[in-house]
């Protein structure tokens, strides 16, 4: 067990659903800590290159398009094996399957307009944070 930091986006289907705070508490009920979080459009190009290991998936244009519809909220997210247990918070991809008490189950509306995006791996969490964040803006919210 260790401290890791790793990224979410709150997805334009939950932002226009106003429920910024409920999915916020829902982390820091878990405890996760937000370490950094700011509102963004997304770029057609932005979303294509964040989703790009989708590019060849059949839902990869549904995907863009949806991700760009609207503004998101991005967040680092920071607490012990962060990683996996943001992953346990949002729950199944598709939210039929996700399970009770989960983000997706509670604020999702189907396997793409599911609420919230997570990080997979260490990696990648380190990848998605410097896509939004860059290093001086983390180190300026250091405490
Ligand atoms: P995410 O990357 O957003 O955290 O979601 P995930 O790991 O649970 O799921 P992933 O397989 O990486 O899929 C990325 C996002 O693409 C949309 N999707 N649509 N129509 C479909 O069959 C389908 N499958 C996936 C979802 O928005 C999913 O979160
Ligand atoms: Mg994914």
């Amino acid at each position: 067990m260790a401290i890791e930091r790793t990224f979410s986006i709150i997805k334009p289907d939950a932002v226009a659903k106003n429920v910024i705070g409920a999915i916020t508490s829902k982390f820091e009920g878990a405890g996760l800590r937000i370490l950094a979080s700011k509102m963004v459009r997304l770029t057609d190009a932005q979303a294509k290159a964040f989703y790009g290991v989708h590019k060849d998936k059949p839902f990869y244009g549904d995907l863009v398009k949806f991700m760009t519809e609207g503004p998101v909220i991005v967040q680092v997210l920071e607490g012990e094996s962060a990683i996996t247990k943001n992953r346990e918070v949002m729950g199944a991809t598709n939210p039929e399957k996700a399970a009770a008490g989960t983000i997706r189950k509670e604020f999702a509306t189907n396997i793409e307009r599911n609420a919230v995006h997570g990080s997979d791996a260490p990696e990648t969490a380190r990848e998605e944070i410097a896509f939004f964040f860059s290093a001086a803006e983390m180190a300026s919210l250091a405490r």
